[in-house]
């Protein structure tokens, strides 16, 4: 594999989980040192031995992206530990197991939603901006989702939450740009679905943790450097129109 990012240090929030592992195999694949971070250090953990037992180079931390203490003080863990971040994706997510129209929707529910997937963005995002600037250099992955673009009935507040995270994502672009800072947003679709099912792609399967992490990791390098304010679909073609409608079945 091309090592597109020797030298560089990145932090991947929320990395165990479906997708978050395959980020951090792939960024470490790609030479950068890897700061795992999740809720839980064992989690954590669990993913950065994976990563390492392949050759990466790759830390564990504890960081809850609703806990704005917490983000302070695993950001300078890392600095620390492994250096500046010069890498941040925020991959933390939450979304609800049930769909529900959005009145039955307890507020306690939809706003801890609101607090993981917009809140923990703008946090981890704050707390690494300044540094970035500082040393004019700086690329920041934020996972939206298909459903921040199109909608997604029985579960507004992430609908919400995910086209909140593009819309800070493209302002952020437009302040930090002529500091030397990329931010641009990934959005999956149907990622990790069972095997072999399709659920409307246009590509006849649903994708992997690693159809991700690659765009990810192309954002991240050098070959992105005049890449800003984009939201990358990383859907089998999802958005792209309606699968199954009469004409087409
Ligand atoms: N899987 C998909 O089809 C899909 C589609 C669209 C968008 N996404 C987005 O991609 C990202 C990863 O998705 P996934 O399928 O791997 O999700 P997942 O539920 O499998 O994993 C989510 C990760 O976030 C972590 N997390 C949850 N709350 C946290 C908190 N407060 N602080 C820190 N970490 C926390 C979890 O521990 C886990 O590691 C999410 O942002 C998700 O919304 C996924």
């Amino acid at each position: 594999m091309e090592k597109r990012l020797i030298g560089k240090v990145a932090l991947v929030t929320g990395s165990s989980g479906v997708i978050g592992p395959a980020i951090v195999r792939r960024l470490a694949a790609e030479g950068a040192v890897v700061a795992a971070t999740d809720r839980s250090l064992e989690t954590a953990r669990a993913v950065a031995d994976e990563a390492a037992a392949s050759g990466g180079e790759v830390r564990a931390f504890a960081l809850d992206v609703t806990d704005a203490a917490q983000v302070d003080s695993a950001f300078a863990a890392v600095e620390a530990g492994l250096g500046p971040v010069d890498i941040l994706v925020n991959n933390a997510g939450f979304v609800r197991k049930s769909s529900d129209p959005f009145q039955l929707v307890e507020e306690e529910l939809w706003s801890r939603i609101l607090d993981v997937n917009l809140g923990g963005v703008i946090r981890c995002c704050r707390r690494v901006l300044g540094g970035m600037i500082a040393r004019r250099y700086g690329k920041i992955i934020n996972l939206g989702s298909i459903a921040g673009v199109s909608g997604l009935p029985g579960w507004a507040d992430y609908a919400a939450s995910k086209g909140g995270v593009i819309a800070f994502s493209k302002t952020i672009a437009m302040e930090a740009g002529a500091h030397g800072v990329t931010v641009n947003c990934v959005s999956p679709g149907m990622i990790g679905v069972e095997s072999g099912e399709n659920r409307g792609t246009w590509l006849g399967r649903s994708g992997t943790g690693e159809d991700v992490a690659g765009v990810i990791a192309f954002l991240a390098s050098p070959e992105a450097d005049y890449i800003t304010g984009c939201n990358y679909m990383v859907d089998g073609g999802r958005v792209v129109g309606p699968k199954n409608a009469s004409w087409n079945e």
